[in-house]
């Protein structure tokens, strides 16, 4: 009996590190659901992940609305069987100050870049842990999480950041997220982090182009990041077999941050 085609949803995955990390996975034969408030770039997102002849679908939506994540992923299950990766990776800059940001915005970011996790993570959570099967090496996961953080969670942002504190403070609470939920979801489910450094994308290339010789001199690889070099990472932690592996941070900064 040939196993099942492995799963994943990619929140955020329309364009950037989300769209990276979907074509990733689908090389690896995953059937991707990509979501995203993004119509445009997320219609081409799909088309791109259809044209690598894997099994596809898109969802138009806001990771902050808790009721539908758990719609979103019953339809997943409805129509693919299963989930066994939800790579949490939709996020919003934050670039007030403390004296500027008003209490909604701090809000906002809140409910989609920490809030937004939750949601997802227990919309697949009871699909994951009823995956889960006796294996040879122990349990046998049921699924995989992994959560995209920054190395702003760590350094509260660096000169050159667009986002400020309040960004910092959801991406740290994302990495407690992580810690906290991977031993709550252990043994059935590994939950891990990825903490990027400065990755140009369609979001950060405006706000880098005046520091990008900073950037390129302060990374001990000597270059700016690109979404590949997080889809390579998301990719490991979604297909490494076996999986010994939880509540961990992985940070892919090109050494930026080594100390
Ligand atoms: N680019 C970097 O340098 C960098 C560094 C550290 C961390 N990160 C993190 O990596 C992730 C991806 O960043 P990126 O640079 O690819 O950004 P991006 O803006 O290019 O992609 C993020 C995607 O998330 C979507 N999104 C935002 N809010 C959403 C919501 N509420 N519901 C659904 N979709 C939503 C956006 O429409 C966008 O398509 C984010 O979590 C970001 O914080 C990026």
């Amino acid at each position: 009996m040939t196993a099942p085609r492995k799963t994943a949803i990619i929140t955020g995955g329309a364009r950037g590190i989300g769209r990276a990390s979907a074509l990733a996975l689908a090389r690896h034969g995953f059937a991707v659901a990509v979501l995203d408030m993004r119509e445009a770039p997320l219609a081409q997102t799909l088309a791109e992940l259809k044209a690598l002849g894997v099994p596809a679908m898109s969802f138009l939506a806001d990771t902050s609305d808790h009721q539908l994540a758990k719609r979103l992923a019953a339809e997943v299950v409805s129509e693919w069987g299963r989930i066994d990766v939800l790579f949490n990776n939709a996020a919003v800059p934050q670039t007030k100050r403390l004296l500027e940001i008003t209490e909604a915005e701090w809000d906002a970011e809140m409910s989609v870049n920490l809030k937004g996790y939750f949601n997802w993570s227990q919309a697949v959570a009871p699909i994951m842990l009823a995956q889960a099967r006796p294996g040879v090496h122990g349990s046998q996961l049921g699924g995989r999480i992994i959560n995209t953080s920054s190395v702003a969670a760590h350094t509260g942002g660096s000169p050159h950041a667009i986002s400020k504190f309040a960004y910092a403070a959801a991406k740290a609470g994302v990495l407690g997220l992580t810690k906290g939920l991977a031993k709550d979801l252990a043994p059935a489910i590994a939950v891990n982090a990825i903490c990027p450094g400065s990755i140009e994308t369609d979001r950060t290339r405006e706000g880098f182009a005046p520091h990008m010789q900073r950037i390129i001199d302060s990374t001990p690889m000597g270059r700016v990041g690109t979404p590949e070099d997080i889809a390579v990472v998301v990719a490991f932690l979604a297909t490494m077999e076996p999986c010994f592996m939880t509540g961990e941070v992985l940070d892919v900064d090109g050494g930026a941050n080594v100390n």
